[in-house]
């Protein structure tokens, strides 16, 4: 999966903003609060419906308008011409969403079309925060290979609520409980086991991918838990838990409790590695999901990468470039200097690369390694719009429109 072009408006500082012929690697820089990371944010959009900074889509849309439009063109091996995606969210929280012309009902039916994985300073959560990221980032790689998985988590997610709801109340008829017990067990199984083979899949590209980009760290690897005892199944689990369900008024053993444990020489890493080593164990993780993606013949997916060079030292950064470069994923990735990136990224100024230059919502073209272009400069980066390999590349920052109704994702 490739975005060829896109064009955000509205999206926080960025009014109006064309990117066309986007490259393999797209590295946006530019000062503090220039709208680097708005980008990002665009593109998550048109792939997940929402922001990843978790923030409501209010917050995403420019102040004093009331929605945002992102429309992109993706690109895959698997379609025979690329096919326009595009979403609308207004300040009341509805989202339109259409893609190849057809209006969609649920962001499910979005996600598959454009994969995006983010690696931010937020990531951390992963390794540090609670069992509920680690959940989120299992599902979400089950979900895009595993095409039965969304039918039972949300059948899961319907049993576990009603249930929890007769716990609560206290008073219930033992049948009623059954019912919803067995249907709990056969989902919540269900669940279990794709997780598990996904996860049988997963630990040994992680365990490759961290040896790659650091060598010197011995002894990582991925515990799986699945919420309940290993030596039952979960109908059994379920059984020997019931009276302690009722007592305390809630389902307390299942996939809703699973958990991804990342360990080194059998301690936490969360709790031994620095804060640099922890940046590249969830590089290793999200380059693991994207590894076992591709391997499987599914969408590559779509790499957003915000201030990669925060946290790590060169050599560590290099790596995990040189690592995203051979998945031929493509990338957007954010920095404030144009040299950051290209110190990194191997045979930087190449062919693939595409560089833009973000300043207060305005994006720019700029040919890799050139001096960046000021205005009424002749004669510096003569043609910003022209890249090293010849191709024609469009970024043009149109100046903020008046804000009208009338805009719309009809593409
Ligand atoms: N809803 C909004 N409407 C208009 N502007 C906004 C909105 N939300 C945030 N901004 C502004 O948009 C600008 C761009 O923010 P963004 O986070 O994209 O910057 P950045 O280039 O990533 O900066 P940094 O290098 O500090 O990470 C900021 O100045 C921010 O204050
Ligand atoms: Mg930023």
């Amino acid at each position: 999966m490739s975005l060829s072009r896109l064009q955000i408006s509205r999206v926080r500082n960025l009014r109006q903003v064309q990117l066309q012929g986007l490259g393999q690697v797209n590295v946006f820089y530019g000062p503090n609060g220039s709208g680097k990371t708005s980008i990002l944010e665009a593109v998550h959009l048109l792939g997940m419906a929402r922001s990843f900074r978790g923030s409501s889509a209010r917050s995403l849309i420019t102040h004093g308008t009331a929605d945002c439009v992102v429309f992109g063109q993706v690109s895959s091996p698997a379609y025979p011409s690329p096919v326009p995606m595009g979403i609308q969210r207004d300040t009341t929280g509805d989202a339109q969403i259409k893609v190849g012309g057809t209006q969609l009902r649920s962001v499910a039916e979005l996600v598959e079309h454009l994969p995006v994985q983010v690696i931010n300073a937020d990531s951390f959560d992963l390794l540090t925060g609670a069992p509920g990221a680690r959940r989120r980032y299992l599902d979400w790689g089950v979900f895009h290979v595993e095409h039965r998985f969304l039918e039972q988590w949300q059948r899961f997610q319907r049993c576990i609520k009603q249930r929890n709801k007769l716990l609560r109340h206290g008073k219930m008829r033992a049948t009623e409980l059954d019912v919803w017990t067995r249907d709990l067990a056969v989902s919540g199984a269900a669940l279990g086991e794709y997780r598990k083979a996904y996860f049988e899949q997963l630990a040994p590209r992680f365990v490759q991918i961290i040896s790659r980009l650091a060598p010197a760290l011995e002894g990582l690897e991925l515990r799986y838990q699945q919420g309940w005892d290993r030596s039952l199944d979960y109908a059994s689990a379920l059984e020997n838990a019931v009276e302690v369900d009722i007592e305390q008024g809630y389902t307390h053993t299942g996939p809703q409790r699973a958990d991804i444990k990342v360990m080194i020489k059998g301690r936490l890493a969360a709790e031994t590695l620095s804060r640099g080593q922890q940046k590249l164990v969830v590089c290793a993780l999200k380059l693991a999901q994207g590894q076992l993606m591709s391997d499987q013949g599914k969408a590559r997916c779509v790499y957003l990468v915000d201030d990669l060079p925060s946290e790590l030292d060169e050599a560590h950064g290099a790596r995990v470039c040189e690592l995203l470069a051979s998945m031929q994923a493509q990338v957007f990735i954010t920095c404030i200097e144009q040299a950051d990136i290209e110190r990194l990224w191997p045979d930087s100024g190449g062919a693939q690369m595409a560089m833009f230059h973000v300043e207060q919502g305005s994006v720019e073209a700029v040919i890799p390694g050139s001096v960046i272009p000021r205005e009424g400069t002749p004669g510096e980066a003569a043609e910003p719009h022209v890249l090293a390999n010849g191709r024609q590349l469009a970024a043009v920052a149109v100046p903020p429109a008046k804000y009208t109704n009338s805009s719309s994702i009809e593409k």
